[in-house]
């Protein structure tokens, strides 16, 4: 007999959206889980808005055809705060996508002065300006885009040493000057990044809070599943599929700790 659940499709640019699956699985230990991760054309964060536009509705219309789920989670910022409803336009059932955590942040802020991390392309989407002045208004604001981050959490799930270095230069511009001495949080507002949270709070001395929207989608995709009946699911639930030639086994080791018991590569 077939088994019967909820089956959603987590989407991102690599790795990341599994710092989001954690949270899934968390709370959601029923539904079972699709995964794609775009190898080919990461990292997402330093492509312009017109490159993301061009590419995901289409592709993301076609995995969900391919796979069928009941929902898609797009557990990537880049993605989110570019191309939401565009790709909301293009699969026709529930999309929930990632809001960078600046209202939690500001709210948890004593100091109110807070770092956003993400990808260059995050930080720059007036999507975040907006969210910065309607939640943070009370707040100064640091913001960082770093694509190197994407890479070294993208190393650490294939098994290579997270270099330390890295992180020190690549987060040193929140945490310099006046404002910077006194920031008490930051949004961790690429999924990539809650992956490095470890090695991120190793390599700081004053204390924060890293702060990311894993939970919250998690929330929110429980509220959508609540609405759609479970059916039986396709066999392909729990399976990660890779756009692209990569079927490197540490990276499907990872995969397999998060959950997913075969790796697939997708030559698109
Ligand atoms: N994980 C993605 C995000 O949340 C994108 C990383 C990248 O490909 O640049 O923004």
């Amino acid at each position: 007999m077939s088994k019967i659940g909820h089956h959603v499709l987590v989407f991102d640019s690599g790795v990341g959206g599994l710092s989001v699956v954690s949270e899934i699985r968390a709370r959601l230990p029923q539904a079972f889980l699709s995964y794609v991760a775009d190898d080919e054309f990461r990292p997402y964060g330093n492509k312009s808005e017109a490159q993301l536009r061009a590419r995901l509705p289409e592709l993301l219309a076609s995995l969900t055809e391919m796979l069928n789920p009941d929902a898609l989670v797009i557990a990537c910022n880049t993605a989110s705060t570019t191309a939401l409803p565009s790709i909301r336009a293009a699969v026709g059932i529930p999309v929930i996508g990632v809001v960078p955590a600046i209202k939690p942040a500001a709210e948890r802020s004593r100091t109110k002065a807070i770092g956003v991390l993400g990808t260059p392309g995050t930080v720059r989407r007036s999507y975040v300006d907006d969210l910065i002045a309607d939640f943070a208004p009370d707040c100064q604001v640091l913001l960082k885009g770093s694509t190197r981050l994407v890479a070294e959490a993208e190393a650490k799930l294939a098994g290579r040493p997270v270099n330390l270095d890295v992180l020190r230069e690549e987060i040193a511009p929140l945490f310099e000057g006046r404002i910077g001495a006194d920031v008490d949080g930051v949004v961790l507002a690429c999924t990539h990044f809650p992956l490095l949270r470890k090695e991120l709070r190793s390599v700081v001395r004053q204390s924060v809070n890293w702060i990311d929207s894993g939970e919250a989608i998690a929330r929110r995709l429980d509220d959508v599943l609540s609405d759609i009946p479970v059916r039986a699911l396709p066999h392909h639930a729990q399976m990660a599929f890779l756009v692209g030639p990569d079927t490197d086994t540490v990276r499907a080791k990872a995969f397999s700790d998060y959950g997913f018991a075969r790796t697939i590569g997708l030559l698109e």
